[in-house]
């Protein structure tokens, strides 16, 4: 999957993809915010950074729910999302900086954050042992972190399904499981090791089990066309295939996403890591 350019071009392509279906995204994605915020312990007031914060969804319910008195930033290296999230904050009437940046690389700022937050943001890194020693930095000696990721695929269904229903009409490019993408680290160790070895300490892991929705309340046909626009590269792959392929993909998973409509509503399985603790 990841060997498609679309899929790592977040700064670009991948970012003004997930800005244009962020709706959807948001609504699917924030059952992770509460147990996410919940790791980040705010028992006062804290300086707070959400680091590849997307169109600011956590980042907003963060500056809602935290102490008075805190500062909350957010950072994210697509312009589009950034933008995104400035006019949501302005809009809200809500006091919130966001900047553009690799976290990558970028240099830590001088006075580094008392707590650092990413929802499924942390997974895209090229070289992640160079990426999180220097997110590291962003963080004060003893300021908590909490980062989401995914679980393995196989406890995704909403995923391997989407995955299967498009390989009936295109081949899709294997990914490279330790490469950037949704599931790599879903053999925790991966994500635990990295940690330890980049100035994180007394690392805990919250599993997350539960079920979420395709993009909001949507009936079967409805979440297999936002499922298929809106991740992945799978509309590319599919229009690249041309035909009838995207219709195809579209009809095979209709039928497995109705088999988990509840009440008019798809809702799917998924399994979030939460990984948190410490700077050293
Ligand atoms: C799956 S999206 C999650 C966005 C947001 N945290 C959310 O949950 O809605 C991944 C985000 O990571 C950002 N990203 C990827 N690599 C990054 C990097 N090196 N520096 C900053 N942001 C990055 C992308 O632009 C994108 O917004």
């Amino acid at each position: 999957m990841s060997n498609h350019p679309a899929i790592s071009d977040w700064a670009t392509s991948r970012g003004e993809k997930w800005r244009d279906n962020i709706a959807g995204m948001e609504k699917m994605l924030h059952p992770i915010d509460a147990p996410l915020i919940q790791a980040l312990r705010l028992d006062a007031p804290y300086h707070i950074a959400d680091v590849a914060c997307g169109g600011g969804g956590t980042t907003l319910e963060i500056y809602r729910n935290a102490p008075e008195g805190s500062v909350v930033a957010g950072f994210d290296i697509s312009q589009a999302l950034v933008e995104a999230s400035r006019h949501r904050a302005t809009h809200a009437h809500c006091d919130i900086a966001f900047d553009v940046v690799d976290i990558g690389t970028a240099v830590a700022p001088e006075q580094p954050f008392q707590r650092l937050v990413s929802r499924f943001g942390t997974m895209f890194f090229d070289n992640p042992p160079a990426a999180f020693a220097n997110l590291s930095k962003w963080l004060v000696p003893g300021g908590r972190f909490a980062f989401a990721v995914w679980g393995r695929a196989t406890e995704n269904p909403w995923m391997t399904n989407i995955n299967q229903a498009v390989s009936t009409v295109v081949d899709i490019p294997l990914a490279a499981p330790e490469g950037p993408g949704a599931f790599r680290y879903g053999d925790r160790t991966t994500l635990l090791g990295l940690l330890e070895q980049s100035g994180f300490t007394e690392v805990e892991i919250v599993d997350w089990h539960g079920k979420l929705t395709m993009g909001g309340a949507r009936s079967a046909s409805e979440a297999a066309s936002f499922a298929i626009t809106s991740f992945s590269s799978f509309a590319e792959w599919l229009t690249e295939a041309g035909g009838t392929a995207f219709n195809d993909a579209q009809k095979d998973l209709t039928a497995r996403f109705s088999k988990h409509e509840i009440d008019g509503v798809v809702m799917m399985d998924a399994c979030v890591l939460i990984f948190t603790g410490k700077r050293r």
